[in-house]
């Protein structure tokens, strides 16, 4: 069993069957076909909105090329201190923003707070020895596996405007957190004021398609020319494009993360009704981060299964793991099956029978 991520396992079937439909005949390369057309019109009809869409292959390629286009040279970024961006990119966006700076800040459960974000720009000297703050950086779902809500996020907004910075949502596991909310993708982006949205797909189904999609008109007047000195004007884009229409249709995209979010909830009620087990951060999309006893933990690794131990440095005020305890995440995806979720339980409750009994 494998609970180390939501990319451990391979695209769904409608994803792969769409590539395969693309596949035969010859079409114009670097994104000049009629699926790639077709999946930008979509992206339209999807956000309720114009948007400019450029198809690329990873989530990092997307962050990069997004927060590149929002922050000059000489400019700051803020986002959380365990954002994607700062911590797992080996400092593409940094790289991509050609000298610009990352700033993470603190926050409880991977989200930042628009006062504690307010406070930090308050804070920054005004002077051309510093660099100006340009952007304002959220994951959604969190890094913690939490998902800001609609106000949260307008908030947060609200700050960005009243000090000029553009508004960058890596939505990596964008679908999970509409699901885990109830709202369409124009509530929780541009409603709110989201400037520039790396979309997700990998994680939920595709085989590798992301997309930056851009409402605010400026933020792409050159990301062409970005990507492509990224490498990421794919040759074959009509694969990339053909990967989203099969992700897309019959509502397949929300029947993943519907499956993948509820299979979470499943472990995490689960876990919580075993003895000495507590949730780090609520349950909201597809990650459950537990703090669990030592036995169990020890119980998971000796009968195989997969998943990282976190990092304590979002927990709630008061929080903290114990010695005899471990904070660890176990992701689910859209083909993680309940018979996991139950054997994975019950090498946990089988653990803590032992212990008992010892
Ligand atoms: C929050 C977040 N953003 C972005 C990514 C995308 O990364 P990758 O470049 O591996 O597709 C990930 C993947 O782990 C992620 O968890």
């Amino acid at each position: 069993m494998n609970f180390a991520s939501d990319n451990i396992v391979g695209a769904s079937a409608p994803v792969l069957q769409a590539i395969v439909d693309a596949n035969s005949g010859a079409l114009p390369a670097y994104g000049n076909d009629e699926i790639t057309k077709r999946i930008k019109a979509r992206f339209a009809e999807i956000f309720e909105h114009e948007v400019s869409v450029f198809l690329v292959t990873t989530g990092t390629a997307a962050n990069a090329l997004a927060l590149s286009s929002a922050v000059p040279p000489w400019g700051l970024c803020v986002c959380h201190q365990e954002a994607h961006v700062i911590d797992d990119e080996c400092g593409a966006p940094e790289f991509f923003m050609h000298g610009a700076k990352l700033a993470g800040l603190p926050g409880v459960g991977g989200k930042l707070a628009a006062q504690d974000v307010s406070a930090y720009l308050r804070s920054l000297p005004k002077a051309v020895k510093q660099m100006p703050p340009k952007a304002l950086s959220i994951s959604q779902v969190t890094e913690c596996g939490t998902v800001y809500s609609l106000d949260e996020i307008a908030s947060l907004s609200a700050v960005c405007r009243e000090h000029g910075l553009s508004l960058h949502m890596d939505g990596a596991r964008f679908v999970n957190a509409l699901v885990s909310l109830g709202c369409t993708p124009a509530e929780m982006t541009w409603k709110q004021g989201v400037d520039i949205l790396s979309f997700g797909a990998t994680k939920n189904g595709c085989l590798m398609a992301e997309a930056i999609v851009v409402f605010k008109p400026e933020l792409a007047e050159a990301l062409d020319y970005r990507a492509k000195r990224a490498g990421q004007i794919i040759s074959k884009g009509r694969l990339i494009a053909a990967q989203l229409e099969g992700y897309f249709a019959n509502d397949h995209w929300y029947d993943n993360a519907r499956h993948a979010n509820r299979m979470a909830k499943l472990l995490s009620e689960g876990l919580l009704g075993l003895p000495g087990v507590r949730m780090a951060w609520p349950t909201q999309a597809n990650e459950v981060f537990p703090i669990v006893p030592k036995a169990v933990d020890q119980a998971l690794k000796a009968a195989g299964l997969q998943y990282l131990h976190w990092t304590e440095a979002s927990l709630p005020e008061g929080e903290a793991v114990g010695p005899d305890e471990a904070l660890i995440r176990l992701v689910v995806s859209f083909a993680t099956k309940e018979e996991e979720i139950r054997q994975a339980l019950e090498i946990a409750r089988s653990a803590l029978s032992r212990q008992a009994a010892e």
